[in-house]
């Protein structure tokens, strides 16, 4: 059943979306010439350009209406309030808490969360001291010149993109890898090129019962076993973080080696709680409390800034505006930096494990489509491989650019040509080529057809200033309440993944059959057959 608050605030949406569909940005272009001006918002050290989105004034009208249907603002006092709003699993959300200074209240009501945090943060400081000066050393007196942080998921791809991000602030002497799958090609690689006298392994896990990482944790712990003739091997090799304090101690890793999460944490939220440990380690601690710092400025402008200039609101309502009233399926985003190469991976999980949803908040079949596609790589590579079916493959396909002011890497002449190209690609996705503009250009007749460019693709800009600890903070922070806001719009909690779990039991229950036991008679055809065809 549809919300009746919200229903009128849909059907507006629809009605004006009906006489908007048709028209091209060329003509919405010519008719407001300032749209830049009006249709742009800053925040920070951060410059979003959503006037190549196919609205008007109007639009954005009917969307804020929608918004306050919603009632986003309620929802972030709740969240704030520490109200359990990830009702499926009775917690509360309060990654905000994570990057929030110690005279704050997070919760807004009840008792804070803040003294627990900020003495977390004092170990988590400690111990990336004690690490990078040397005064913690492996079992055979060796400096740690290695960390592998074994995770998937949240306890992964988070943490392994801001530690790519930021190369330039990688410490010196230290090395931080990342190894998520179970498939042995990804860790065992690793292990022959690492010296067991000096790697210590970060197990981040968050239930401690995640199969790839205890694969990969089990592994590791034999390996340095195999290595160690005496001492006390585990205890100076492996640190763990993770709520279940029960499994980490039963692996073997003592409590002072553990750095604990809560429940009002998610996985895909958790880069800014002891889950960014390896990033601390990559790239030094005080860097690491820059990126917690711009996280906050973005959740005071979340928090405070009225919804027009909101930037995570606006970005989410022209979300919705895409998916559900232009019909996009698919969302592209393309940050031209290579620096930022893996920020498509990480937003997957954020978004597609959020809002890849078709339940409601009540356990109704939503009446509307919720996420996306999420996928996308750095520019320019992308322009020589998937950007044809942008330009000419006939869907309506939105996308990011995000584009950085300052090289974090300057080669001469570099930079400027990278951005020309994702100005480029953001204007001829917008606007084509129409055929007389193609045969003006003099392409031959026959050849006109294949030259022309319907345009109308809709995208946003933003613009970082440059890519360091803090702008990254903020840049990512905006993604993340923008799935917040989302979430509200389309009804649905943000903050589960119960769709995850079907194949996870279903693998424990065909594992037998790969280990030598017989296939189970209640299986599939298809299944039983690849089971045959593999023992
Ligand atoms: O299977 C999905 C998931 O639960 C993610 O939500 C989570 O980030 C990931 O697995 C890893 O979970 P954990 O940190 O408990 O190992």
């Amino acid at each position: 059943m549809p919300d009746p608050k919200t229903r009128p605030a849909w059907q507006s949406l629809f009605a004006h979306a009906a006489t908007l569909r048709p028209r091209h940005l060329r003509e919405l272009f010519a008719e407001h010439p300032r749209r830049f001006e009006d249709f742009s918002l800053g925040s920070g050290a951060l410059l979003m350009d959503f006037s190549k989105q196919r609205i008007t004034r109007e639009t954005l009208e009917h969307l804020h209406e929608l918004a306050r249907a919603c009632d986003v603002e309620g929802w972030r006092e709740r969240m704030l309030a520490g109200e359990h709003i990830n009702h499926t699993e009775d917690r509360a959300v309060l990654h905000m808490a994570l990057r929030a200074p110690a005279t704050a209240a997070l919760p807004t009501r009840g008792e804070s969360v803040l003294p627990e945090v900020h003495a977390t943060l004092a170990r988590l400081r400690e111990f990336c001291e004690a690490i990078h000066g040397g005064s913690w050393r492996g079992h055979s007196g060796d400096r740690i010149t290695d960390v592998v942080n074994l995770g998937i998921g949240g306890s992964d791809l988070g943490p392994r993109m801001v530690s790519r991000a930021l190369a330039a602030y990688q410490q010196p002497d230290l090395k931080v890898h990342y190894v998520s799958n179970m498939d042995g090609a990804d860790l065992a690689p690793l292990l022959a090129r690492l010296n067991p006298r000096s790697t210590l392994f970060v197990v981040v896990s968050k239930t401690f019962g995640t199969q790839e990482t205890l694969a990969n944790a089990r592994t590791a712990r034999a390996w340095l076993q195999a290595h160690v003739s005496r001492g006390p091997a585990v205890e100076r090799h492996f640190v763990a973080v993770s709520s279940n304090l029960e499994a980490t101690a039963e692996f073997g890793i003592p409590p002072a080696n553990v750095f604990q999460l809560r429940d009002w944490v998610g996985g895909r939220f958790s880069l800014w709680s002891p889950v960014g440990l390896s990033i601390a380690l990559a790239i030094g601690f005080h860097h690491f409390e820059a990126l917690l710092a711009g996280a906050h400025a973005m959740d005071q402008h979340f928090c405070t800034a009225p919804a027009r200039d909101n930037l995570p609101l606006t970005l989410a309502l022209l979300d919705i505006w895409n998916i559900n009233c232009i019909g996009a399926h698919s969302h592209g985003v393309f940050p031209y930096s290579q620096s930022l190469e893996l920020f498509p991976a990480y937003l997957q999980q954020l978004e597609m494990e959020s809002t890849g949803k078709s339940v409601d908040r009540q356990g109704q079949p939503m009446e509307r489509k919720s996420c996306p596609i999420i996928w996308g790589s750095a520019g320019t590579n992308g322009q020589h491989s998937f950007f044809q079916l942008l330009h000419q493959g006939g869907q309506p396909i939105p996308c990011d650019f995000i584009l950085l002011k300052e090289a974090d890497f300057p080669l001469a002449g570099h930079h400027a040509q990278l951005l020309a190209n994702g100005l480029a690609q953001s204007a001829a996705l917008a606007f084509g080529q129409t055929a007389a503009e193609a045969r003006a250009a003099g392409i031959p007749e026959a050849l006109v057809p294949y030259r022309t460019f319907p345009g109308n693709q809709p995208s946003t800009t933003l613009l970082l200033e440059r890519l360091d600890p803090g702008t990254l903070g903020q840049l990512l922070a905006l993604y993340e309440h923008k799935v917040f806001c989302q979430a509200v719009l389309w009804n649905v909690n943000a903050f589960d993944q119960w769709g995850v779990e079907l194949g996870k039991q279903m693998a424990s229950q065909l594992l037998p059959s790969l280990q030598g036991e017989s296939c189970p008679a209640h299986l599939d055809a298809s299944t039983r057959g690849l089971l045959q065809a593999l023992q």
